[in-house]
């Protein structure tokens, strides 16, 4: 499969209300050549295979902390950005409260006034049988993770699929989708609780028909635009050589 790669959207329209079409005039978008970014730099070595991940920085405790799907989601630490980052243990420590029959994917971490919010998914494969939960901590340690289970669910005949969560930047919406329906915004009404009648939400951009489906959405703010980045494409066979290029779409 080819066409495993980064789209970048420009959303500040559709956060504010005016749903558009999101991927109009994305092949008019100049793209910088890829001889233009630096490569990427390895920072786990060994074992541990990094899968999902995101980063975040705990001040006090001076550490990068790297999450990822595995096990109870993978934790990992290191004083410094580029690492190397050493596995510490797992966020959950036990079996999260959705189900200890699947294991927790896709974290998603944000550091607010403090607090460590971690939004988690657990999904059976290849289904919409998925819930987005949280587990949240006042000190980002290893194992200082207390789960609050489920935050919302999807099952086979809705639209959307309850997997990979994100905080979007404002703290307003979670992002999430994979597959089945595309990327949506779902609404909050406080970090810890989702506004049930709006789901399921706002939807941001398409899915593709199979293999090129999307999931796997992060958002960043830089005024006065959002960015979205996903993920498009289906596993196996990744090939780095046809990644898209200049004014390639494809
Ligand atoms: C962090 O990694 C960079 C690149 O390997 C290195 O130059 C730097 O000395 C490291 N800093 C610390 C504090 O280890
Ligand atoms: C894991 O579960 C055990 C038994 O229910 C409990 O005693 C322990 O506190 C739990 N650990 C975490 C990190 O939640
Ligand atoms: C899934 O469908 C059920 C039943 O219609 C509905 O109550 C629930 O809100 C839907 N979930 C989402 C995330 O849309």
């Amino acid at each position: 499969m080819h066409s495993l790669f980064l789209i970048l959207l420009l959303l500040s329209q559709v956060i504010s209300g005016q749903v558009q079409s999101p991927f109009s005039g994305l092949e008019n978008q100049q793209r910088a050549p890829k001889s233009a970014y630096p490569e990427p730099i390895k920072i786990i070595d060994g074992p541990v295979h990094v899968r999902d991940p995101t980063l975040v920085y705990d001040a006090k405790g001076q550490q990068y902390i790297v999450m990822s799907t595995g096990n109870e989601l993978l934790y990992l630490s290191s004083p410094n950005l580029t690492g190397p980052y050493v596995q510490a243990g797992s966020v959950l420590g036990n079996a999260s409260l959705i189900s200890s029959s699947y294991n927790p994917w896709a974290p998603d971490v944000t550091l607010i006034d403090g607090k460590f919010y971690v939004y988690y998914c657990v999904s059976r494969f290849g289904t919409q049988d998925s819930t987005i939960g949280l587990a949240i901590s006042s000190s980002g340690e290893e194992s200082s993770f207390h789960d609050l289970g489920g935050l919302f669910s999807t099952e086979h005949g809705n639209i959307s699929n309850a997997l990979d969560p994100h905080l979007v930047p404002g703290g307003e919406y979670l992002s999430y989708g994979s597959y089945f329906g595309g990327i949506y915004l779902a609404k909050l009404n406080s970090l810890t609780s989702i506004d049930q009648s709006s789901l399921p939400g706002i939807k941001i951009a398409d899915g593709f028909p199979f293999p090129n489906a999307i999931e796997g959405s992060f958002i960043f703010h830089r005024k006065p635009w959002y960015y979205l980045f996903l993920s498009e494409g289906q596993c196996c066979g990744f090939n780095q050589h046809e990644l898209p290029e200049d004014n390639t779409t494809e």
